[in-house]
């Protein structure tokens, strides 16, 4: 694994622009950036590719609804993930967005390979299709004939001409490699959901669309100026293109891939979708492809709408950025999800990294000011405290695999056990006691048996932590670089004698959470909002939106929704649907609009039959369960239930809200 120069490519999942980055991404990058940084160190020529995913009905949409071109929605957004990942210091080598000229290039080559190599067809799609999870659906995935199987949400039917790739043809193919490479899926546990998806049998797979634009195009010699290529056949390609694919070839020596880190939730597509393509274009597949747990708050999945979000960048400021990926590498098992609290992130820091490593590293100091004017020997190391050593060696020199199996914590784990070895020498030694007795010898080959284990911690910790263990190294003497690593790690040698640098302590020990919960800060924002609301008598075109922090809207923009007051005419059930009522609505126009709505588990027909509602009149129509739907109704949601919001007194159908 670590011979000089070998190459390793590590990938991150490129991010969709639709959505800030928080925790779950951070957490991606995260381990790749630990990965890369390890390689690095230990000689490797290394490729880091992370990036943004910028096309799709999805995006198109939320640009849509920010009154933006998507162009300049993508920009804005890839730019955020740019920036924090530049603050964050992950060392990537490369950052790609999928609007790149050179990515696309490289996905229309690929669309041709496939094609002439007979894998791409044309036919007629029929099927549901997820905007959100842009992902398509046959009748039986989904859950109550209608919605998602993956995020719950509302399908669309979808009736157009596509092309296909023959994903079915490669069923056996993929079976044989989930089982000659046993490891290809990280953590192993996930291999199986794989093998019994795939054994369920594989249709083939609609790779354009000619409902909306935003995306590659097809070769010009396709001749089919209406299709767009979907999306996820465009976003998988990145991880060739990033390397030239399809235009400048020079860096594909970096492929296949060691590790494509993922999330669980895209498993599949990374699993199944991109080995196919793969073998279809002719390349050889990725070593391993990693799937992370997810981040939960209290459980639950973080999503905007729940307003439980947590934003890494308030984190890692308020706690120290190598604080948080120290805990976010060390507290879940790779592949389980992990509950984020700030109660558990201030138990690492104080306990790990303050009372394990900061103590032990503030121990030596201390002793070694106090007995010897801060100069260490490590001479007598071996004659007094050979086991010790032989203890902490074993396990250096074994813990790299833990790292590229993706098992952070296990590795994590594994280097705290030395620091154990290390302070359980010195409250069995006592040098405070040799030195009493006139013993200084043996009390210098304690002090420097610990001095080298922290040595040596510092230099597996430091693709973890990069910058406090050069500060640690720095007050070891000596700096962390490969030839160190080659030195203290592969040959076991060392420090040899060298003099200690007083530092300030590294983790000062942290009492209460640093930062609001969202709760809190929501209740926050409420209070000043009304201290405000009584303090000053403003125009509202006089507001700034700095000062609410809100994500504030124009008076025009606003307008654009066309709200009305529509009177219910007939309501009925919808057959075989648990959630679905059909309703008449009348809204003052010529004919009563059919609008099909999530309702029912909350009102029966009877319920709406000749009351009124609120409704948005002007969303483009969508088809639900096959039934055109022309409008929706507004409502309000908690843990209670829903119901619907209604005009205080009967106003005529059709009167405008607002
Ligand atoms: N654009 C696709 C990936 C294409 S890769 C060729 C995508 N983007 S995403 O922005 O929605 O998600 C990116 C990654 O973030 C995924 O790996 C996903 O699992 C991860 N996470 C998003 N929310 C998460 C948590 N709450 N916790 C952990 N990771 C999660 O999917």
């Amino acid at each position: 694994m670590s011979e000089k120069c070998k190459k390793i490519y590590i990938t991150t999942p490129i991010y969709y622009v639709n959505d800030v980055p928080h925790i779950g991404h951070a957490y991606t990058t995260i381990i790749a950036d630990t990965l890369a940084r390890y390689s690095r160190m230990v000689g490797m020529d290394v490729f880091f590719l992370t990036g943004t995913d910028e096309h799709g009905q999805k995006i198109e949409q939320a640009a849509k609804a920010r009154g933006k071109s998507p162009q300049e929605y993508a920009d804005e957004i890839s730019a955020r993930f740019k920036n924090l990942w530049d603050e964050f210091d992950i060392s990537y080598d490369k950052f790609i967005r999928t609007t790149d000229p050179d990515h696309m290039k490289g996905v229309q080559k690929a669309f041709e390979v496939m094609y002439d190599k007979g894998d791409i067809y044309k036919d007629v799609y029929r099927g549901h299709y997820c905007v959100s999870c842009e992902t398509f659906f046959t009748d039986t995935q989904l859950v109550d004939e209608e919605f998602c199987p993956e995020c719950g949400r509302s399908t669309t039917i979808v009736e157009e001409e596509s092309y296909f790739f023959r994903l079915s043809k490669y069923e056996e193919r993929l079976l044989e490699w989930y089982e000659s490479k046993p490891e290809c899926i990280l953590p192993k546990s996930r291999r199986n959901e794989v093998i019994n998806f795939v054994k369920n049998g594989l249709e083939d797979l609609s790779i354009t669309r000619t409902s909306f634009d935003w995306g590659v195009k097809l070769p010009e010699k396709m001749n089919d100026p209406k299709h767009v290529m979907y999306v996820w056949l465009d976003a998988l390609m990145n991880y060739v293109t990033a390397l030239g694919y399809g235009t400048d070839e020079k860096r594909m020596d970096y492929w296949p891939a060691k590790i494509h880190l993922i999330g669980k939730d895209i498993l599949r597509f990374h699993a199944i979708y991109w080995p196919a393509f793969l073998m279809s274009l002719g390349l050889e597949l990725p070593h391993h492809i990693g799937a992370h747990g997810w981040w939960t708050r209290n459980g639950e999945k973080m999503s905007k709408s729940k307003g439980n979000v947590v934003d890494p960048k308030e984190i890692a400021d308020a706690y120290g950025l190598e604080n948080f990926r120290y805990f976010m590498l060390r507290e879940v098992p790779f592949g389980q999800d992990g509950d984020f609290s700030q109660r558990a992130l201030i138990d690492r820091i104080n306990s790990d990294l303050g009372n394990d490593l900061g103590n032990l590293l503030n121990r030596i100091i201390g002793m070694s000011g106090k007995y010897f004017d801060f100069r260490i020997d490590s001479e007598g190391v071996k004659t007094h405290h050979a086991s010790e050593l032989e203890e902490a060696e074993k396990i250096f020199s074994g813990i790299e695999p833990y790292l590229y199996e993706v098992q952070t914590n296990r590795y994590l784990e594994e280097l705290w056990k030395t620091l154990r070895i290390a302070n359980k020498a010195i409250d069995t030694a006592m040098p405070w006691v040799k030195m009493k007795e006139a013993k200084e010898k043996e009390a210098m080959a304690t002090i420097a048996l610990v001095a080298n284990i922290l040595a040596k911690v510092s230099v597996l910790l430091h693709p973890f932590m990069p910058k406090t263990t050069q500060t640690i190294a720095g007050a070891l003497g000596f700096a962390i670089t490969t030839e160190q690593y080659r030195r203290l790690i592969k040959e076991k040698s060392l420090l040899e004698s060298f003099t200690i640098k007083k530092i300030p302590p590294l983790f000062p020990r942290i009492e209460e959470p640093l930062v609001e919960t969202p709760a809190k800060k929501e209740e926050t924002a409420k209070e000043e909002k009304k201290q405000k609301r009584g303090s000053e008598k403003r125009a509202p075109s006089e507001t700034k939106s700095e000062e609410s922090g809100a994500n504030l809207i124009t008076i025009d923009q606003f307008f654009q929704v066309q709200l009305k007051v529509g009177t219910v005419v007939k309501a009925e059930e919808v057959p075989k649907s648990k959630k679905l009522l059909r309703l008449q609505v009348d809204l003052g126009e010529e004919q009563p609009r059919q609008i099909i709505a999530g309702i029912k588990e909350w009102y029966g027909p009877q319920d709406l039959e000749g009351t009124q509602v609120c409704v948005v009149a002007n969303l483009k129509p969508a088809k639900l369960m096959g039934m055109l739907s022309e409008g929706m109704l507004l409502a309000a949601k908690d843990e209670e239930g829903l119901c619907l919001i209604r005009p205080e007194k009967p106003r005529r159908p059709g009167s405008a809200i607002g």
